[in-house]
């Protein structure tokens, strides 16, 4: 950045700040923030809480203090949204009672236009309402909402917009995140996310490895967390630099490795079908890499898997575990599991848990089948019942439980 772009940018900043000083008089400028689902989503609503601190609000856990209440939701599974929508609707007194508090409800669940709508109509007392697609458009819209009190509903059609230049207050202790992707273009059966976070779009590496040498000076952080949908498809979208390199995930992790500081570096999530084995290596091969690896399976059933849209077979996934136990000896490795999906007898169950025995994951996510609207398994048929889905999960968290004794 330039020195009249620094000033500008501090310029805009002590103007917005005046603003929010005229109005709110008081000292109280607190905010609370409720985050829901992955840690992507965690990590947005430190770009939010970012946003509010540059205005001179301070965070508060106690929302009966708060001016400004933010609710970032989670889509993924239906228990994520009814307990949103529970806390959401159980504010309608307090709200009532403090007509000066701004309510602000935003992430996956509001980025499908439909749940915004049904939210505004059932919640009329929610202030502001945006989609994960303009995040960006955050300190804006609630600028015009302070000054001019009109309720906003926001959802942008364009995934493209970014949110990667937002001020950042991080809330997670000695880890931070940072976003290496946005999006998802994999299009698992089940999975609601490549319609509520757009196409796979890579962030430009020179970035990346700004943002990390800040927060290396920083020297508050011994864990770098590395985020994306699919972290090992990073690059694919991006065009060759001037050595004629196309930037990947294995590079990507080679050249933060090479900075100098005191970190370890870790990353989430990886889709099985594109963990190649330069990133193993790296991986193996790098003192700052933490020795672990997410890398959900899902289903231990062939014929699930071909369902579910995975792209790969469960020989394919066992041959990806027995190199990284060959090249990382003592490599932690944990798991999603989904069960009851569409189709899943107990046979194709069982296989899920023959895979678990065989693998021995340090820890495995369990989850039943939630069916989401929009998405080809929520229309597939042989849906399962939820009786059963509950059974197997129980089994499931039995069996793992009984694993970790042993
Ligand atoms: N139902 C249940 N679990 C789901 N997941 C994603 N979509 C669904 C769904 N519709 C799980 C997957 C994924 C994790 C983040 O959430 O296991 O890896
Ligand atoms: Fe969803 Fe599959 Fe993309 Fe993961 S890889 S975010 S499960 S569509």
């Amino acid at each position: 950045m330039n020195k009249e772009r620094i000033f500008d940018v501090k310029n805009n900043i002590n103007n917005d700040k005046k603003i929010v000083n005229q109005i709110y008089k008081s000292n109280n400028k607190k905010y609370f923030i409720t985050t829901y689902g992955c840690q992507l989503n965690v990590h947005e609503s430190e770009k939010l809480a970012g946003v509010l601190e540059e205005l001179g609000f301070t965070h508060t856990e106690q929302m009966a203090e708060a001016k400004i209440i933010i609710y970032n939701t989670c889509a993924i599974r239906e228990g994520a949204e009814d307990r949103a929508l529970g806390n959401i609707g159980s504010l309608k007194k307090f709200k009532q009672k403090n007509k000066d508090v701004i309510l602000i409800v935003c992430g996956c669940m509001t980025q499908q236009k439909e749940n915004a709508q049904k939210l505004k109509n059932m919640f009329p007392f929610i202030d502001i309402i945006l989609g994960t697609s303009n995040l960006h458009e955050f300190k804006s819209i609630l600028l015009n909402f302070i000054k001019e009190h009109k309720k906003i509903c926001n959802i942008n059609d364009d995934f493209n917009l970014t949110s990667e230049n937002m001020p950042l207050y991080r809330t997670s202790g000695e880890n931070a995140w940072v976003n290496i992707m946005q999006g998802c273009n994999n299009f698992c059966s089940y999975c609601i996310v490549p319609y509520v976070r757009g196409r796979e779009r890579s962030r430009p590496l020179k970035d990346i490895i700004q943002e990390i040498i800040h927060i290396i000076k920083e020297n508050k952080y011994k864990k770098i967390t590395l985020l994306g949908q699919n972290v090992n498809s990073y690059g694919n979208d991006l065009k060759e630099n001037e050595f004629q390199e196309k930037p990947t995930f294995a590079k990507l992790l080679k050249e933060i490795c090479s900075l100098e500081g005191d970190f370890k570096l870790t990353f989430m999530t990886s889709h099985p079908k594109d963990l190649t084995s330069d990133v193993i290596d790296v991986i193996a091969n790098n003192d700052k890499m933490l020795k672990e690896i997410h890398l959900p399976i899902q289903s231990g059933s062939n014929k699930i898997l071909k369902l579910m849209n995975r792209n790969y077979s469960v020989e394919k996934y066992l041959s990806i575990i027995n190199e990284i136990k060959e090249k990382i000896p003592n490599v932690r490795l944990s798991t999603d599991i989904i069960v009851g999906f569409p189709q899943e007898t107990d046979e194709d169950f069982n296989e899920t848990l023959e895979l678990l025995k065989k693998i021995k994951y340090d820890n495995v996510f369990a989850f039943m089948y939630s069916k989401r609207s929009g998405t080809p398994a929520s229309i597939m048929e042989g849906q399962v019942d939820e009786k059963i889905k509950k059974i197997r999960v129980n089994k499931v968290l039995q069996l793992v439980k009984s694993l970790s004794k042993k």
